[in-house]
């Protein structure tokens, strides 16, 4: 396979000798730049207090120290705002050419980067080779199908119809002003470069704020927007503690608007928050409780396989991942024996060896919540397979916990609980339709995944579940694998705020506010 070959998450290992070569090279180098310490980029300038750095560690190895952060308080919080709003004047009021022009630079650069960028995340998270390689290409894509949907829409400036033969009317999107871009730890530059592009190009200038666990891929992502041509100002980086700066960075008067991705019950307070004044754009992408369902006609090697590969890739830790299976009881059986042989055969390990499919989880409160769940299957049904930590060897060195599968009855609370670890819980039904209530009756709505044969169960399925990402018999994954273009990343209920996903046709304009111009000729 040559390097030209693009690794999306649906990608399977094979003969991809370059691939591991020049990753291998890649790791090297960033583990030979670790250690060093870095300050928020505020209208291009560093910042921040060097009295309490943020350490940021590898959950592989916490021994390891990747980085240290100077953490931001409320008065960075302030400065980043205004000089955030003093650039955005001239940014929105840019040609949107322009704007995309400069952005698509920014592809360019993270396809030109991305062996780093990708031996970086799996560093710094906990993510295996390929998984780590499609969040890179996924940044990069999800870039590019932004701009085009700018382009497409003519900069979303569109001529209206008239009521009367003197006027002019014409449609146009333009930005808020300033919006906060607050990501999470487990696609640390796809999610992040996902949210904050859009905001870019629609002409807002962003706060941004990575996750306290992947700053150091967050500041990458700082230095290729600068790289890339964007003024000063227009991104500003702020790396702080969540107690610290979490809500300020919202609560600023002067921020228009803010896109999340993270768990529902602080997505909730942003948005419950956020709009004491006048009501402001909150767009949120929130949590899940990812249902695969198991029909008796379904192919049960498709199953199987589709449900390992979305219940353990990245250890769980997907909003997409599949954390709950309906089974029909006619076929439970041999469903669980494949399941089983095929979690057995992941490899495990240190995520950044070639081979290993599985690795930690991100840190010491992922390995307690998982502690709590084995601990609740065991009182209330059957753990199949795993429920313990990982020792010896690496092991000893991180956050490893052993894929899990738990057969539970349908009233156990871990059905609907978001746990992001490697916790399967599996049921048994007595055909589609309680399948389908099982599934809706979770307060979330994000993935969905059916196995079956019979195209008239497909259609119910799509038709009745309550989830925006759907899935039928994906063995490349049940409810994982989103890509920008192919499949909108739509959160329904508790999973999201927008009705209008990532990766989706609808994404930038969401950025965006109308303003209709009616001239009347003279
Ligand atoms: C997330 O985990 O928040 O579809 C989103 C997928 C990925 C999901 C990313 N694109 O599996």
């Amino acid at each position: 396979m040559t390097t030209a070959t693009k690794i999306t998450y649906t990608s399977a290992a094979g003969d991809l000798d370059e691939f591991h070569r020049r990753f291998d090279e890649a790791l090297d180098r960033v583990r030979a730049a670790a250690g060093a310490t870095y300050p928020n980029l505020i209208g291009g300038e560093p910042a921040g207090d060097p009295g309490d750095p943020l350490d940021d560690r590898s959950p592989i190895d916490t021994s390891f120290l990747l980085g240290r952060f100077l953490a931001a308080g409320p008065a960075e919080v302030d400065l980043a705002v205004r000089r955030a709003k003093e650039a955005q004047r001239d940014w929105g009021r840019r040609r949107w050419q322009e704007r995309i022009a400069i952005l698509r630079r920014a592809a360019e650069l993270i396809r030109e980067r991305k062996y780093d960028l990708a031996a970086l995340m799996a560093i710094e998270v906990g993510k295996n080779r390929l998984e780590a390689m499609g969040d890179a290409e996924e940044s990069a894509d999800l870039i590019d199908y932004y701009c085009d949907q700018v382009a497409e829409a003519d900069g979303f400036v569109r001529p209206m119809g008239r009521i009367t033969p003197i006027e002019r009317n014409t449609d146009v999107l333009r930005p808020y002003g300033v919006f906060v871009c607050i990501a999470p730890f487990n696609f640390p530059l796809a999610l992040s470069t996902g949210m904050s592009s859009a905001a870019l190009m629609a002409g807002n200038a962003v706060v941004y704020k990575p996750s306290e666990e992947a700053p150091w891929t967050g500041y990458r992502l700082a230095e290729i927007y600068r790289d890339a041509g964007l003024p000063a100002g227009v991104f500003n980086f702020l790396v702080g503690r969540r107690e610290a700066i979490g809500d300020a960075l919202w609560q600023h008067p002067w921020v228009d608007g803010v896109v999340f991705t993270g768990s529902k019950a602080v997505g909730l307070r942003i948005h419950a928050g956020l709009s004491a004044g006048w009501i402001k754009p909150c767009l949120m992408e929130l949590g899940s409780k990812n249902a695969a369902i198991v029909t008796a006609s379904a192919d049960l090697d498709a199953a199987a396989e589709g449900v390992m590969r979305s219940a353990f890739g990245l250890q769980n830790q997907k909003c997409s991942a599949t954390s709950r299976v309906y089974v029909d009881r006619e076929v439970v059986e041999p469903f669980l024996a494949r399941l089983i042989e095929k979690t057995r055969a992941i490899r495990l390990g240190d995520p950044t060896e070639r081979d290993v499919y599985f690795g930690p989880v991100i840190n010491r409160s992922s390995v307690e919540r998982f502690e709590r769940a084995v601990a609740q299957a065991r009182r209330e049904g059957t753990v199949l397979l795993g429920g313990d930590r990982l020792t010896g060897g690496v092991f000893d060195q991180g956050h490893f916990v052993a894929p899990t599968i738990a057969r539970l009855p349908l009233t156990s609370s871990l059905y609907h609980e978001e746990l992001f670890v490697p916790f399967l819980a599996v049921g048994e039904v007595s055909g589609l339709d309680e399948a389908i209530a099982r599934t809706n009756e979770v307060e979330y709505g994000l993935t969905a995944g059916i196995f079956s044969a019979d195209p008239a169960e497909v259609e119910r399925f799509f038709d009745q579940v309550e989830a925006g990402v759907c899935y039928a018999n994906k063995r490349s994954g049940a409810t994982t694998g989103a890509w920008p273009g192919a499949q909108a990343f739509c959160g329904w209920k508790g999973s999201g705020s927008t009705g209008k996903g990532g990766c989706g046709p609808y994404y930038v304009a969401q950025f965006m506010r109308e303003q209709n111009r009616t001239v009347i000729e003279t």
